[in-house]
């Protein structure tokens, strides 16, 4: 059995969404620590509304969240970010007039992310140091988002499509970076990407969301090769590699 120590988040029977409109429902999800987790499903389906969910910002009318046991379905947006729940918005919030380097240092809490290891992970920020957040790239961006909310030290960390409109060269790039941050570092991270291919690759475990509700589990191995899952879901067909 399943230590319970082990679970980090726990959402059960949710049901959430914007003032009246109900867009998650009856949804439960667990995320262990250690793990990583591909949430996929197309456009309009609930994915960003889950992460938002997750972190306090939409309106709960069923259900539970906790985390490390802990019910945390009243707790405050801010509480939650301070109890380790890390999130990076599909919107990438960076500080524009301060440097990479400032970006990265205003966010610093203890732990083994730092400045250092930032720049291990993204070598490219690392160039790009002395440079104003306004000045960099779209996949450069996106990169400082992810450290910045590294440098927190959060226990699991909520990716919204990372790799939206980035180019191809980047998209490798920062999902090599994303792939380390979980193998090599450990990271518990939970993952949206609409590039359900290097989704699946990243991680261990997929879920697949369909109107509000988790419609599909699976191992990500075991989806990635599944084309007439992918398919039905998510209008894919992916070439087995
Ligand atoms: N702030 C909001 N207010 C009202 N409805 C919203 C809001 N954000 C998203 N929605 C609605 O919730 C549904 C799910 O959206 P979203 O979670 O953004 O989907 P996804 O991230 O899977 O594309 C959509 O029907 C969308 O129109
Ligand atoms: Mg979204």
């Amino acid at each position: 059995m399943a230590n319970m120590a082990d679970v980090l988040l726990d959402l059960r029977n949710v049901r959430a969404g914007y003032g009246d409109s109900v867009v998650l429902d009856d949804l439960s999800l667990e995320v262990k620590e250690g793990e990583s987790l591909a949430v996929l499903g197309r456009n309009g389906m609930g994915k960003s509304t889950l992460f938002l969910t997750i972190m306090g910002f939409t309106r709960l009318t069923g259900g539970s969240v906790s985390w490390r046991g802990e019910d945390i379905t009243r707790l405050a947006s801010h509480r939650r970010a301070r109890l380790g729940l890390g999130w990076v918005a599909q919107e990438r919030e960076i500080f524009p007039s301060l440097s990479v380097e400032e970006n990265l240092i205003v966010m610093a809490r203890p732990g083994p992310w730092n400045l250092k290891s930032a720049f291990e992970l993204f070598p490219r920020l690392a160039e790009r140091r002395r440079a104003m957040g306004n000045q960099l790239s779209g996949g450069e961006q996106q990169m400082l988002a992810i450290a910045r909310s590294l440098m927190i030290n959060p226990s699991l960390l909520l990716l919204d499509e990372p790799l939206e409109g980035l180019a191809p060269i980047i998209v490798e790039e920062l999902a090599a970076s994303i792939g380390r941050m979980a193998t090599e570092h450990g990271t518990t991270i939970v993952l949206i990407e609409q590039h359900a291919d290097v989704a699946l690759s990243l991680t261990r475990k997929a879920v697949v969301l369909e109107r509000g509700a988790i419609v599909h589990r699976a191992a990500s191995e075991d989806l990635l090769a599944d084309s007439k899952t992918l398919d039905r879901y998510l209008g894919l067909k992916l070439e087995v590699i």
